[in-house]
């Protein structure tokens, strides 16, 4: 285990049980009281409410809602309790804003987050602290590769897995020669790695990456230097208001008709309202299709789109199995957290019934899942095969499991 503890008690549970941090560095008169059944487990969802990510954060936190809801309140016999932050995708925020979590609210548990940069700033805090942390988007590597530990959890992806999807079937699909255009941050530039891995693995050349810094949507000379690379087709990682203005600015420099743009999925993700027509025809893969003709599925999405006026989204799909996993940890314990081992390997060992499908974790607690080829086709992101199958992360680095 990598949590601390102090004298038998793990510092998660002296910092909920005496009082907050202020009790850590001297002796405090307060006695250590255990967390009755009846009071509520708190969960902090930390997840950006606004900028560029704000329909992300939104669509996680209505599905972790209408999770718990489904269970009737309660996960593992314990109320719960939200104490939602906007991270606002800013990575120099991130290490205080777990803090204030942790320490301030008290939280049990934490939700979060999107941004790669923002999780990698709450990995040191919750490494420390004990806390459970469940990731239910953001897809930096190195929470499941060198930074893994017990408490740390992802429900999503890791960037390098739906990229790595999306240029084997490039490589599978003949194309020698590509390039890859993104943000310039982790998730891009490990997507970024992804794509060149599957794409050369199966015979393809990654000859050029182009990248704006986040979360700049000024590409236009990006756009202007690519009909002179002679490539075949265009790999892409863009995400939310982003990914919109990507996929449309693509086809109004007239290149969605010369030169395919595909990649990870979360390019026509959430986004297809907005990008209408420009989005038409756009191959990428994801670990999610809205056409997966699943009765798991369909309820899924009918009971989202009831509950929000929204269509689902992978976005939701993740924070529904982020509450998911959460409450299979929970019941495992009958809702007592300080059973912390027995309900880690409870989680570990889950199989989550999920929209997108079953999926287990990795050694390293990142899932373990088949990543869609999808068409946009009428509005949707139609599944057409599986570029890549039961695909698990290197996990580089971890030493755990
Ligand atoms: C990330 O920063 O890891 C990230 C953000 C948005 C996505 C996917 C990944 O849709």
């Amino acid at each position: 285990m990598h949590r601390i503890v102090y004298k038998g008690v793990s510092r998660r549970s002296l910092l909920r049980g005496a009082g907050g941090a202020a009790a850590l560095g001297a002796f405090s008169a307060m006695p250590f009281v255990k967390a009755r059944a009846a009071d509520p487990v708190k969960v902090g969802l930390m997840l950006p409410y606004s900028g560029t990510f704000a329909k992300l954060g939104e669509n996680i936190t209505f599905a972790i809602e209408m999770l718990l809801e489904e269970k009737g309140g309660m996960l593992g016999g314990r109320p719960i309790e939200f104490v939602r932050l906007d991270d606002e995708s800013d990575p120099a925020k991130a290490p205080e804003n777990t803090n204030r979590l942790v320490s301030r609210d008290e939280v049990d548990v934490i939700i979060g987050t999107v941004h790669s940069g923002v999780l990698m700033g709450m990995i040191q805090v919750v490494r420390d602290s004990g806390t459970l942390l469940i990731c239910p988007n953001a897809g930096a590597g190195a929470a499941t590769g060198k930074f893994c530990a017990p408490n740390i959890f992802r429900t999503s992806f890791s960037n390098w897995q739906p990229a790595y999807g999306a240029g084997r079937q490039l490589g599978v699909d003949g194309v020698k020669k590509a390039a890859f255009i993104t943000w310039d941050y982790a998730a891009g530039q490990e997507a970024a790695e992804g794509f060149k891995s599957g794409l050369e693995e199966h015979g393809g050349t990654l000859v050029q990456t182009l990248t704006v810094p986040f979360p700049e949507t000024n590409w236009q000379a990006l756009l202007a230097q690519i009909p002179s690379l002679g490539v075949e087709a265009v790999g892409s990682f863009f995400a939310g208001g982003g990914a919109v203005q990507f996929v449309k600015d693509y086809q109004a420099a007239g290149l969605k008709d010369q030169i395919p743009l595909t990649g990870s999925g979360f390019l026509t993700e959430g986004t297809l309202g907005a990008q209408g027509d420009a989005a038409t025809g756009i191959r990428t893969a994801l670990h999610y299709g809205d056409g997966i003709e699943t009765e798991r599925n369909m309820t899924f999405r009918e009971a989202f789109l009831a509950r929000t006026e929204r269509e689902a989204d992978v976005y939701a799909v993740q924070g529904y199995d982020a509450a998911q996993l959460l409450a299979a940890g929970l019941e495992a314990v009958g809702g007592d957290m300080d059973a912390e081992d027995e309900m880690i390997a409870a989680m570990a060992g889950a199989t989550i019934d999920s929209p997108r499908g079953q999926f287990t974790l990795s050694a390293a607690h990142n899932p373990v899942q088949d990543f869609y080829l999808r068409e946009v086709q009428d509005g949707m992101n139609k599944v057409i095969g599986i570029a890549a199958e039961k695909l698990s992360d290197p996990a580089t680095g971890c030493e755990m499991g």
